[in-house]
């Protein structure tokens, strides 16, 4: 399956997806229990980040492909309708796979 499949498949029922760097190709998965934040900066991406509650909007990541799933209080819901942009700390995905602008 190529990246468009995946960021147009939903989300695994174990809620388990993949989040791609579209800089690098870099592919990592996130587990139920992790954010996307804990799971870039174990790979050693310096992601930065302030509440980690998705409150202050910084850690701001814009989403190149697939459909994020919003929990932050930080985007506007017109925003969080567009998708284009994800606040990492917190929110998760609704496909299989993200793709973000790192
Ligand atoms: S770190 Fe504050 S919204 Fe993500």
């Amino acid at each position: 399956m190529n990246t468009l499949d995946l960021s147009q498949t939903p989300i695994a029922a174990d809620g388990t997806f993949e989040v791609q760097l579209q800089k690098s190709g870099q592919i990592l998965q996130v587990t139920k229990d992790q954010s996307i934040l804990k799971v870039l900066q174990d790979a050693g991406h310096d992601v930065p980040f302030s509440c980690s509650e998705g409150i202050c909007g910084t850690c701001l990541t814009k989403v190149v492909a697939g459909t994020p799933d919003h929990w932050d209080m930080y985007l506007t819901p017109e925003e969080q309708e567009k998708g284009d942009c994800i606040m990492v700390c917190c929110s998760r995905s609704q496909t299989a796979r993200l793709v973000l602008d790192l």
